[in-house]
């Protein structure tokens, strides 16, 4: 609770300019510090997205990340473990097969909102970040206070 405090800043839900529209495109991955939240903003194919920079499994740093389509969904696939997580809604998704299937048969899985993510809005050329004012915790809020930076840096 204490980290997650500490982690957070202040997410008033304020816009913060983060770039021009043709900067943001050119770079594909854009990485800045909002109130002292590390923040990943990506374009792809025609759309911003913005997430917490740092993975909800371990601190992985997505902006190494492949983007790829997985169940429908565009995802991140994080550069340390491969795991999936989707941009629109920071969905962890995951394959498994129940094994009282036989044959088995390998399905997509969601594991709810793993990683937070944040609003980008574009007017005349400029973008902005809003920061996420979703008050439950979110696994990937660890990575953001002090004690996830630790582990991050040791990993
Ligand atoms: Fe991202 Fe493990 S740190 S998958």
């Amino acid at each position: 609770e204490k980290d997650r405090k500490k982690g957070l800043g202040k997410p008033n839900g304020e816009l913060h300019f983060v770039g021009k529209k043709d900067e943001l495109i050119e770079a594909k991955r854009t990485f800045r510090t909002l109130d002292g939240r590390d923040i990943l903003i990506i374009h792809h194919q025609g759309a911003f997205f913005a997430m917490d920079s740092y993975c909800y499994h371990s601190g992985g740093m997505l902006q190494n990340g492949d983007i790829e389509e997985f169940d429908g969904k565009m995802c991140i696939v994080c550069p340390r473990h491969k795991f999936k997580i989707s941009l629109a809604k920071g969905e962890g998704i995951y394959k498994a097969s129940d094994p009282r299937e036989k044959p088995l048969v390998p399905r997509w899985y969601s594991k709810g909102v793993k990683q937070r993510t944040h609003t980008v809005t574009e007017t005349n050329g400029d973008v902005y970040v809003r920061l996420s004012t979703e008050s439950c915790w979110i696994d990937s809020d660890y990575y953001q206070g002090e004690k996830g930076k630790i582990e991050r840096a040791k990993a």
